[in-house]
């Protein structure tokens, strides 16, 4: 019979050392939760393998903010609940007694959710350390560090091995410096042994997993060499240091794509974020979220994007702020523009500076250049506004609606209030504030008359000469 697989990942946890109130599996590595970098690296371990996906999670803590982020995977991830926070072994427990089928698989493999650096070589690895010897019952990978606080010692002797925890380790063994990754694979048989016989007699109570591995048991510790797979995450600290990793990685990746980064120590761009070839990212961007970026856009400096599609051959200029914004190809943006959710800006369109658009649609070859904002409005093609546009959007209860036809000019200096709409090539004069609906081709102005009395400035002026 073919050999299979069932993955535990442990994700009960406080986090307590984290001082916040997020599950610790849910904290954002490079804008992606740790437990997601976890999945995947598992997920890819069973495809390259060939076995079966089968992935249990143990939750706990807060544990409906994980059911609801588990709930919106592309494929589906079981629960066991934990109800108690009572150490390791404990929470691999309650995957064997919410999910019972787990027992069924010849290897359990367990995974820790704080260890977002994972990747599918090391399950590998350790997957053909155990297969190799058919009397092994499991193994544990473990690696040699500098700082080995916080981890679990592995005590090596004639007989075997086993796991000292930091605060039950004598001064010896803390000067110990090959750890305890917190991975795991284990045959079933052998936690049907003795996964019931551990206690919680330790320093802090808890029943620990790492007492699977004992000097008697068949089992081995495999030592990897390189320890930044298995960097763990137990305080914030910790999840800044694996950040700037992740996100060094992902620079990497992208200019090997073809990005060029012109100062990759000053780019912030999250996991999630694609960006296409010949792009030119200028110093000082942040790229966050899910948003993708075409072929040949252009960043400047200072530029921040959250959850928006750039397309092909766009130009942000310097220090615009983009939220949920689609800014379609070769448009134009900034410097200083802010694209609130739903603007939606089409080919060619330009932005200018200290423009603030909001939930409107700007059709291809719409300009908005200058000192403008437009909300919940719809502007046509090629229309344009001039300098210091408001769409009066909000009578203080209700917002409005704003329409502007295709090819329509409105001069500068013009407020209108919503909801209203002006047709297709008609003309607004400028300081005009607009209150009543223009026609296709018609032409508005809403600005008092001028007055001239000659040679009265005088009057006004500080030198009456
Ligand atoms: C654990 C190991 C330690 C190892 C380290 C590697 C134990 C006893 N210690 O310590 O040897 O060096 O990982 O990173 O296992 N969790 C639960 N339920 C609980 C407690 C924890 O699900 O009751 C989960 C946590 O959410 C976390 C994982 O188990 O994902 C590890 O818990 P954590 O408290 O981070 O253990 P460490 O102290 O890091
Ligand atoms: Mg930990």
């Amino acid at each position: 019979m073919a050999d299979t697989i069932g993955t535990v990942i442990l994700a009960a946890g406080k986090g307590t050392r984290m001082k916040t109130d997020t599950p610790k599996a849910l904290a954002l590595a490079a804008g992606k939760p740790l437990l997601d970098y976890v999945i995947q690296s598992v997920k890819s371990f069973s495809e390259k393998e060939n076995l079966t996906l089968d992935i249990g999670v143990v939750v706990g803590h807060q544990k409906e903010l994980l059911i609801d982020w588990l709930d919106s995977l592309t494929f589906k991830v079981k629960t066991a609940w934990q109800k108690e926070q009572l150490g390791t072994a404990d929470a691999l427990k309650s995957c064997f007694h919410d999910l019972p089928e787990f027992w069924n698989y010849t290897y359990t493999m367990i995974a820790c959710a704080d260890t977002p650096l994972i990747s599918a070589s090391e399950f590998h690895r350790l997957f053909q350390e155990l297969k190799s010897d058919s009397v092994l019952m499991g193994v544990a990978a473990t690696f040699s560090t500098s700082q080995p606080t916080g981890y679990g010692r592995i005590v090596r002797s004639s007989k075997g091995f086993h796991i000292v925890e930091e605060k039950d380790a004598t001064d010896d063994e803390r000067k110990i410096s090959e750890v305890n990754s917190g991975f795991y694979i284990v045959r079933t048989d052998h936690l049907k042994q003795v996964l019931n016989q551990i206690s919680n007699k330790n320093k802090s109570g808890e029943f620990y997993l790492t007492d699977l591995f004992q000097d008697q048991y068949a089992v081995k510790a495999v030592p990897f060499s390189n320890e930044t797979p298995f960097l763990g995450i137990n305080t914030l600290e910790q999840l800044s240091h694996v950040s700037d990793i992740l996100r060094s990685q992902k620079l990497k990746q992208l200019m090997e794509s073809g990005v060029t980064i012109l100062d990759p120590r000053t780019c912030y761009i999250d996991h999630a974020v694609s960006v296409g070839v010949g792009s030119i990212l200028y110093p000082f961007t942040t790229i966050l979220g899910k948003t993708q970026i075409g072929e040949k856009v252009m960043i400047e400096s200072g530029c921040f994007i959250k959850n928006s599609r750039i397309e092909n051959g766009a130009h942000l200029l310097a220090n615009s702020y983009l939220e949920e914004a689609l800014v379609r190809s070769e448009a134009s943006v900034g410097p200083m523009a802010h694209l609130r959710p739903g603007s939606d800006l089409g080919e060619k369109v330009k932005v200018g500076n200290f423009v603030e658009i909001k939930k409107s649609i700007l059709k291809a070859g719409a300009k908005v250049s200058h000192l403008s904002y437009v909300g919940d409005a719809e502007i046509g093609e090629k229309t344009n506004i001039g300098c210091g546009f408001i769409t009066c959007n909000y009578d203080g209860a209700q917002k409005h609606r704003t329409k502007i036809g295709a090819e329509t000019f409105i001069g500068s200096d013009c407020q209108v209030i919503a909801p209203i709409e002006i047709g297709s090539k008609a003309f607004v004069a400028a300081g005009s504030t607009i209150t009543k609906n223009i026609p296709d081709g018609g032409f508005g102005i809403a600005r008092s008359q001028q007055v001239i009395k000659e040679g009265a400035a005088k009057k006004f002026l500080k030198s009456k000469n």
